[in-house]
């Protein structure tokens, strides 16, 4: 079979992006994208794609309508396509067996169901979307239970490395693509097919090859060990405040062997700040000399890492390895309580009450370059501010108001909607959401936030003006000689030595 035809079910933040780089390095392959979600199809066939990621409009604008189809007609796709991807979404289970950390493949085995029922001819079935181990078997069973005669499937596992924000470099410039199917002279034969469509741009020296479920595992495992470096430098971020070690020379330090690499360990200039704080008080100047840290590491987010580990916990646990669930849940774990810590140090810092006070959140996106919330820090941080009491004025780039007011307000965060909405303002710039804060928390990346004018911010915020930097992208010692009170996590804040001014004599006190 030469592939002239594919067919992706799933509109999506893997689909979507996937498909259009397939059908930009493929010209002679014509690619349909189809989902239930008629907006979702209808933003895509818009001039504002329903993801935000650096260089797709330019894709979709030059695939579109030539080779790039967007479709809620499933029928038509599936019928004529020669291979499939299943690019669906497999949140944690809620309910039942597994809540809260099994895969829920409800929307796979839909996909699974409405081909069996579609087809006519034979088709390569590709699971895209992030599974368990051995949920190949599954889809292969529901595709056989309801096979029609002279109809075969062949199911393979590609999964999607792709980082959102950097998705469409990760794609054209992947490390590895990874395809794993079955060892029979038919598995092999659909390997070499979807082989051939990467092969338009990536060296075959690069296409890893694999027993399907060596495929589906290595994906899982990926996604835990690299959650696995943040939560390993998370913790000694801990460590280093109990200690004065510093965590950002700790991660370049340990980073610069060749054998770990500086990479996923947020390693960065290790600023020591000093802060020199000049207050009135009775008529004498007091002198704070603070020695504070820029680095602050505020727990991984996103729609993988935390939902794959637990996927992976879940199935260690059912395979009968206690021991191994215990260790990947420990990941999972470190990351809750990097941003609790990091939760508390904002209210502790701000004389241990926010209630009654504004805070200025900028960022809401789990990282920079994305307009995706899911699992974003800033949830927990907006959720607990609330909690205590706080205001908050929200600032992101790219998220919509309603998706804030939707993750805030979900009842998986908030037992009251109406006093959630009461207590949060969504702006459109970061000056405006900053005036009459008594603190900034940045909560992701974005560039723009390293540029603001923060004299301007400083002036129009309360006093003592708070920045809690939770991505240590800002330069902390201009925010210092601003005014600024400048929080971090990861370094000992030793006390302030206090030295008074009076009349000229300085007495130390
Ligand atoms: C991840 C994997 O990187 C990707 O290969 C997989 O296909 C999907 O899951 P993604 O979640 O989109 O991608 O983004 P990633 O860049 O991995 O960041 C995940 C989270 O970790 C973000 O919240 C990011 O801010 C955080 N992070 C990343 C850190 O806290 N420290 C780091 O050093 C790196
Ligand atoms: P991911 O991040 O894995 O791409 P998303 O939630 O962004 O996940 O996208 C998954 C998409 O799959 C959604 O747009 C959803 O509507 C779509 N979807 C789920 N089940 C089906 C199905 N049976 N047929 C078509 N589309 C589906």
């Amino acid at each position: 079979m030469v592939i002239k035809k594919i067919c992706c079910v799933g509109a999506g933040y893997v689909g979507g992006p996937t498909c259009s780089v397939i059908a930009l390095k493929c010209p002679e392959i014509k690619v349909t994208v189809v989902d239930l979600s008629k907006t979702r199809i209808a933003q895509w066939n818009s001039d504002k794609l329903p993801i935000y990621e650096p260089g797709l409009d330019d894709i979709v604008k030059a695939c579109r309508g030539k080779n790039l189809f967007f479709s809620n007609d499933i029928t038509t796709a599936i019928l004529e396509a020669d291979l499939i991807f299943i690019s669906v979404n497999t949140p944690t289970k809620t309910i039942g067996n597994g809540k809260g950390r099994a895969a829920d493949l409800k929307y796979v085995e839909g996909a699974a169901r409405m081909i069996a029922e579609i087809a006519q001819s034979d088709k390569i079935v590709v699971e895209k979307s992030t599974v368990p181990v051995r949920a190949a078997e599954s889809i292969l069973k529901i595709l056989s239970a309801n096979q029609k005669p002279g109809v075969s499937y062949q199911i393979l596992s590609n999964p999607e490395f792709l980082a959102e924000g950097t998705a469409i470099n990760d794609l054209i410039n992947a490390d590895r693509v990874l395809i794993g199917g079955e060892e029979s002279p038919g598995g092999q034969a659909a390997i070499e097919e979807l082989c051939s469509i990467y092969e338009h741009w990536i060296p075959r020296e690069k296409i890893f090859t694999t027993n399907t479920w060596s495929s589906e595992l290595s994906k899982l495992a990926a996604n835990a060990m690299l959650a696995q470096r943040i939560s390993s430098i998370n913790s000694l971020s801990a460590v280093c405040e109990a200690t004065g070690a510093d965590v950002s020379e700790v991660a370049t330090a340990i980073g610069l062997d060749s054998r770990i690499g500086p990479k996923f360990l947020q390693a960065s200039i290790g600023n020591y700040l000093l802060h020199f704080r000049v207050d009135l008080v009775y008529h004498t100047f007091v002198i704070y000399n603070y020695f504070e840290h820029s680095c602050l590491i505020i727990g991984f987010g996103g729609s993988c890492f935390q939902k794959d580990i637990l996927n992976l916990v879940y199935i260690c646990e059912c395979l009968n390895l206690p021991e191994v669930a215990a260790y990947w849940q420990q990941v999972v774990d470190m990351n809750e309580y990097q941003k609790s810590r990091f939760t508390s140090k904002v209210i502790q810092s701000l004389f241990n009450t926010v209630s009654g006070k504004t805070v200025t959140i900028l960022g809401f996106a789990f990282k920079k370059n994305t307009g995706d919330t899911r699992e974003t820090p800033a949830i927990h941080v907006a959720k607990t501010l609330l909690d205590e009491g706080a205001t908050l004025k929200i600032y992101d780039p790219k998220v919509e108001e309603e998706q804030i007011y939707y993750d805030l307000t979900h009842p998986s965060v908030c037992e009251s909607p109406e006093k959630v909405k009461s207590a949060i303002t969504i702006y459109h710039d970061a000056y405006s959401a900053c005036e009459k804060s008594h603190a900034i928390v940045l909560c992701t990346e974005w560039d723009e936030f390293k540029t603001l004018d923060y004299h301007k911010i400083y002036h129009a915020m309360m006093k003592p003006a708070y920045i809690f930097d939770g991505r240590k992208i800002l330069d902390h010692q201009s925010l210092i000689d601003i005014g600024f009170h400048v929080q971090t996590i990861g370094k000992t804040l030793q006390r302030p030595l206090l030295t008074r001014f009076c009349g000229g004599n300085s007495c130390v006190h």
